[in-house]
């Protein structure tokens, strides 16, 4: 019984781990997909056609909806779009509605060229309300000293990083994101090992994601 249940862990850790390096492998993969992809020009229009599929859940100018609920996606940097769409893809991310309701399950590299370079074309007007508590001013230290090395100066996001916008996306989205990257759900900076989460008390994520949403979406310098 007991050595049975010890193989079980074993093959349990040993299935994750495996997982892990997979998904790893994934992101390396993606970049060798990306260098083909290198002479092509997005076709716009195609993305366009494919967007009223996403729209159906992030809104007509994937502004999303419902606080949220639906992410906004509009001007999302293709870059960053790209490695989603994938890992939605992969199901390194999990929501299955997309693959189906979106389409995203039939396109190639090509197609998703054009809808991510479509949606980061979008410019939206959208003023995100912040967490109802919270301290925008303790979120900016903890964000300067943790945050932006990777993120930016002011939550912009950074190619080189290979790391999305913060500011300009709902608080609720972001807070759901940060809980699956604790639960290893979803993993955060490309590293199944990140430690960024776990030593913040709630109410310090709270402050952060003030700050966050205390930031203008348009300053871009
Ligand atoms: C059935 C509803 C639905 C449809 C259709 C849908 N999405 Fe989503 N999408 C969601 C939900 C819900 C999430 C958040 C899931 C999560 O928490 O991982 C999401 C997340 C995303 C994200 C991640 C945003 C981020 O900041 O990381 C991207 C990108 C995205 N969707 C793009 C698309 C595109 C492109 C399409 C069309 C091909 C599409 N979605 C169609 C519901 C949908
Ligand atoms: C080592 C670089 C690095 C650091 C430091 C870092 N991040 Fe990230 N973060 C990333 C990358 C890369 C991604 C994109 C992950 C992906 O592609 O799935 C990301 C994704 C996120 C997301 C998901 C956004 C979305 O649209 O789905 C949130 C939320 C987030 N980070 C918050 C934070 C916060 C808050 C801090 C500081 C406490 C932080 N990050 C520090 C690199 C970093």
């Amino acid at each position: 019984m007991s050595l049975s249940r010890s193989l079980l862990a074993a093959l349990f850790a040993a299935t994750v781990a495996l997982g892990l390096s997979l998904s790893s492998q994934a992101r390396d993969d993606y970049e060798a997909r990306n260098e083909a992809l290198d002479d092509y020009e997005p076709d716009l229009e195609a993305g366009e056609v494919m967007f009223r599929q996403c729209a159906l859940c992030h809104g007509k100018h994937g502004q999303g909806i419902l606080g949220g609920k639906y992410p906004r996606i509009a001007g999302l940097p293709e870059y960053y779009l790209m490695n989603a769409l994938r890992d939605y893809q992969t199901g390194k991310r999990g929501y299955d509605a997309m693959l189906v309701v979106g389409g995203l399950k039939t396109y190639d590299d090509r197609d998703l060229m054009d809808l991510a370079g479509y949606i980061a074309d979008i410019e939206i007007d959208l003023d995100v309300p912040g967490p109802e508590e919270g301290s925008a001013r303790s979120g900016r230290r903890l964000y300067k000293y943790d945050c932006k090395t990777c993120h930016g100066r002011k939550a912009e996001g950074k190619s080189r990083k290979d790391s999305p916008p913060l500011r300009g996306q709902y608080h609720e989205y972001l807070e759901r994101q940060i809980q699956l990257f604790i639960n290893k759900e979803r993993i955060h900076a490309d590293d199944p090992e990140d430690k960024t989460f776990v030593a913040y008390e709630p109410d310090e994520l709270t402050d952060i994601l003030a700050y966050i949403a205390s930031l203008d979406d348009k300053d871009d310098d």
